[in-house]
């Protein structure tokens, strides 16, 4: 390929972006691939964990003992010290700025009413900048907000308050317990639903959803994350990617 017919992004991407993006082209040419499965796998991806509580804490260190680097923020980020310090190496503990600068990839895992806080605050940072969103909107705990999210979809939510940035919904529907103990089931492993626009981003973080030890099902465009938000047909339900295929299709 000469440089004139490179795009700006494939000329300054990180290795791992143009190796993954090549496999999913690979796999654009068997039918449902890019709507279904993507099996790609990535080593080395830099992950920001923004909201490392429950959920982030947990998928932080499946990253880690995969191998990626991981920055696990929070606003006291000395508060993280045993649970990095237990990871070894690849984990370390910053702020949520550090975070966002340290992240080729960025989990946000916060109560949903931090959104438009966290949008705003980090407004330059999120721009052009891979999030796996896994909030939900939640009535009791998050208000007004979740209201916004029921009427106006949870993806179109995300990207109104995450504005810019090339947003993934995953790993929303299972609780973090399930997912722990889940992660890698020898009996078949979980199908994790997810959804964007960015099929750069679906690519990427569909690796990182089999590094954790789950398949990757990409159920559509970021307006599809409806299907699996909380009370949706797709959510919670630990089925195998192919269940999951089935039912997403019965929605169609
Ligand atoms: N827990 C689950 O099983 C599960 C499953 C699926 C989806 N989810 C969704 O994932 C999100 C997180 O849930 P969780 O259970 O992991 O919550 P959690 O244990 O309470 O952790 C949330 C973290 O968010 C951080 N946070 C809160 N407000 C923030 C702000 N304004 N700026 C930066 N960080 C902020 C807190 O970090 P610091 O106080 O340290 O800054 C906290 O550690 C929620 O939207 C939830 O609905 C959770």
């Amino acid at each position: 390929m000469t440089n004139q017919s490179c795009s700006n992004r494939t000329r300054h991407a990180p290795h791992y972006v143009v190796a993954i993006v090549a496999l999913v082209l690979a796999f654009a040419i068997l039918p449902g691939a890019v709507f279904g499965q993507a099996a790609t796998s990535a080593s080395g991806v830099k992950i920001g964990i923004i909201g490392s509580g429950n959920l982030g804490g947990m998928l932080g260190t499946l990253w880690v003992k995969s191998g990626h680097p991981v920055l696990f923020s929070s606003r006291h980020p000395e508060g993280l010290k045993k649970l990095v310090d237990g990871l070894g190496p690849l984990a370390r503990a910053g702020t949520v700025r550090e975070s966002l600068a340290f992240g080729d990839v960025i989990f946000l895992a916060v109560p949903y009413a931090a959104y438009p806080q966290i949008g705003k605050d980090y407004a330059q940072e999120f721009k052009g900048k891979i999030v796996i969103d896994a909030g939900n909107a939640v009535p009791a705990r998050d208000g007004e907000i979740a209201k916004e999210a029921r009427e106006n979809g949870i993806g179109a939510t995300s990207a109104k308050y995450l504005a810019g940035a090339r947003i993934v919904r995953a790993f929303n529907t299972l609780n973090y317990r399930r997912l722990a103990s889940a992660s890698n089931r020898p009996e078949g492993r979980l199908g994790i639903p997810m959804a964007g626009d960015d099929k750069d981003a679906l690519a990427i973080a569909s690796s990182l959803v089999r590094d954790a030890g789950f398949d990757p099902v990409i159920i559509g465009s970021l307006e599809r994350a409806k299907d699996f938000a909380q009370g949706a047909p797709l959510y919670g339900q630990e089925i195998t990617a192919s269940e999951m295929q089935q039912r997403a299709k019965s929605l169609r």
